[in-house]
């Protein structure tokens, strides 16, 4: 890409990956077809696609129209094989239904982001909580129940979102009645709780940190519509006072990302609701903003490098901390080469605006890296090639042609394996 043109134009956000995959989980929970609609057609729904398969489920994936059909059959085999873990952490989501729905699931340990160790502590604790043995052997969790999980009070050390999806949807159909305290309360998690209501579960306190579950004998299948993806509209919101642009996006819930676009005010954006979305209008040099990453409703931590490449090209110096993942600043040192000044220590990063950056060859280490380097590389100048760009994919669906159709000089070349 060549940097230096300013993005002006319309663009529509899909479904929510981090949403959509949890709930091609969800519905192994129920016997028979569950439809989800506004699905994004990226990389991370083929695999949970191809994993359900495995399970022994159909599934459709219309692209064009969004919609996948999930099939799930009466008897599901409850083993999730490595070559598919290993390619997204998010696998890790069939833990919960399986163990519900067979009684037994042995899933591989999972690999995905390149963003640190990102334990699955909680997860095991909760299921043993709700009466399951767990064990980790060959690379594989391993959990089992001889009879119906039974409800518990569970408090979570962290308000993990994975743990928090993993309980829940173990919990759904126990016997009696669960309380989960100190959950995670991300727009995606409502998105789910509000999926397996839809199916038949009773689920109270959604949206809050303390949920109650009153177990049901069974669920049944659905047709839902995913929660829209607010870390797409967050990036675009960026891709807009990065280059100094003006971009009305649509299918974007504001109160879904009230800090990151109040930062986006103070870096000097101005920002208005539209009826099924906002606008980002940035007419000056962007001013540097602090950032501190936390559990929602704080700032989300999947939008910090799009934060640092903003602050890369901002006036002023700005402090970002990251609390949630210890190798997210792994990035930076891509971005020093298109020039940016970072300096990080620890979980700490201090960055000292530059009037401009120099395009040059980075590498993507993970999704938001990957997104934040093309932003960078946006306002960067000269070219800038990114490579890794199937970390891209996994997380956003029609990134370059919409990239184009906003004004930017771009082009995607597949890459040599
Ligand atoms: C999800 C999102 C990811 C986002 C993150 C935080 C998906 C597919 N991914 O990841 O994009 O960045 O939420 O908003 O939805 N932890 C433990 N033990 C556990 C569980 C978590 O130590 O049992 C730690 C992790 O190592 C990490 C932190 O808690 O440091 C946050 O993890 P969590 O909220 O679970 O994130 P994910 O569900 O992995």
């Amino acid at each position: 890409m060549v940097g230096g043109c300013r993005l002006v134009g319309e663009v529509r956000v899909t479904g929510a990956k981090n949403s959509v995959l949890k709930l091609m989980a969800a519905a192994l929970l129920a016997e028979g077809t569950t439809t989800l609609l506004d699905v994004p057609d990226i990389l991370d729904v083929e695999i949970m696609a191809e994993l359900l398969r495995r399970l022994g489920c159909e599934v459709t994936h219309d692209q064009t129209g969004g919609v996948v059909a999930i099939t799930v059959p009466a008897v599901l085999d409850h083993r999730a094989d490595y070559d598919l873990v290993r390619r997204m952490r998010a696998s890790i989501c069939v833990l919960g239904p399986l163990l519900a729905r067979c009684g037994a699931a042995e899933v591989a340990l999972p690999g995905g982001d390149n963003i640190g160790s990102r334990g699955l502590d909680m997860h095991v604790e909760g299921l043993i909580k709700l009466g399951a043995h767990a064990v980790n052997e060959h690379g594989y969790l391993i959990a089992s129940t001889d009879k119906r999980l039974r409800g518990e009070s569970v408090y979570l050390d962290f308000p993990s979102v994975g743990a928090t999806e993993t309980i829940v949807m173990a919990a759904v159909t126990a016997e009696g009645i669960t309380v989960i305290d100190n959950v995670a309360r991300e727009p995606e998690i409502v998105d789910i709780c509000t999926m397996l209501n839809e199916m038949g579960a009773q689920i109270s306190g959604v949206g809050s940190s303390t949920l109650t579950i009153e177990g049901v004998d069974a669920l049944h299948p659905v047709t839902h519509r995913t929660v829209p993806d607010r870390i797409v509209a967050g990036t675009w919101a960026v891709a807009a006072a990065i280059t100094q642009g003006d971009i009305t996006i649509h299918n974007a819930k504001p109160e879904h990302l009230q800090i990151a676009l109040e930062k986006l005010a103070t870096s000097g954006a101005v920002i208005t609701e539209v009826e099924d979305g906002f606008r980002v209008v940035m007419n000056e040099r962007p001013k540097s903003v602090d950032i501190v990453t936390l559990p929602y409703p704080g700032f989300p931590t999947d939008l910090q490098p799009q934060f640092i490449a903003l602050n890369a090209i901002a006036d002023g110096a700005a402090l970002v901390t990251e609390n949630l993942f210890e190798a997210r600043f792994r990035f930076v040192q891509e971005l020093a080469r298109l020039g940016a000044d970072v300096r990080t220590d620890g979980h700490h990063a201090l960055v000292r605006g530059r009037i401009e950056l120099s395009g040059a060859p980075v590498e993507a280490t993970d999704i938001r890296a990957g997104a934040g380097l093309v932003l960078a590389g946006l306002v960067a100048d000269g070219t800038t090639t990114v490579y890794g760009v199937s970390h891209i994919d996994r997380g956003y669906s029609g990134f370059v042609p919409d990239l184009v159709r906003l004004g930017a000089q771009i082009i995607r070349v597949d890459e040599p394996h």
